[in-house]
């Protein structure tokens, strides 16, 4: 394992270095499949972008993004982030991409937010996490769910989205009722 930051069964997090941000990693978010229920797809990435993005992620107190490796190749496969963080309220917004299509379905989703959901309410003191999701997005529906997130509300027809408008999910996950696996 590189630099490993928290060690799951299948995958494990580490920081997100620079030398990430190559040509796979800028493929994933221009890809239509990856992206096609993520906001950043709707205009093109380019390299310069994910840069900025990655300056202002890692430079900021208020969020943390870790890079999803496959423990088996050291295979970087996608990303995890918390943020932004409420300090007062001690709550927080996750997000997940797992850029590397070979490997939907095999479980990592789940265990990535399982991973970064522990290490925010029990290293970062965060005692809800939430996130938004669209409402027929059902792979992340049903990891979120594994995971124990509950839907607390449904925003109708927020989004425009393949030539309709659909309905958003909001899900949210309180430290006081998290099952570990
Ligand atoms: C959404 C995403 C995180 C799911 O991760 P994953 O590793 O593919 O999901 P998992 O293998 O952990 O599967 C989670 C559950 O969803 C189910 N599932 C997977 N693909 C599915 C599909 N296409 N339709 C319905 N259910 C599906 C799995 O069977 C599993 O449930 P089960 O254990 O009861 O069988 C991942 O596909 C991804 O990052 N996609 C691109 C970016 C994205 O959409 N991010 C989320 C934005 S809210």
């Amino acid at each position: 394992m590189d630099t490993p930051f928290i060690v799951g069964s299948q995958i494990y997090l580490r920081p997100l270095e620079r030398k990430d941000l190559n040509g796979r990693y800028l493929s994933w978010l221009n890809d239509p499949e990856v992206t096609r229920y993520l906001e950043s797809g709707i205009f093109p990435c380019t390299m310069g972008e994910l840069e900025k993005f990655y300056e202002q992620v890692t430079a900021s107190q208020n969020q943390v993004i870790l890079a999803i490796v496959d423990k088996s190749t050291d295979q970087h496969i996608g990303n995890v982030k918390i943020g932004p963080i409420n300090w007062v309220h001690r709550k927080a917004t996750f997000g997940i991409l797992v850029g590397d299509k070979s490997f939907w379905g095999k479980g990592v989703g789940t265990e990535a937010t399982r991973l970064m959901v522990e290490y925010g309410f029990f290293r970062l003191n965060i005692r809800r996490i939430d996130l938004g999701v669209y409402a027929e997005h059902e792979a992340a529906v049903r990891s979120y769910e594994k995971v124990g997130f509950l839907i607390e509300g449904r925003f109708r027809e927020e989004l425009f989205h393949e030539g309709k408008y659909k309905d958003r999910l909001w899900m949210g996950l309180l430290r006081s009722e998290y099952k570990r696996a």
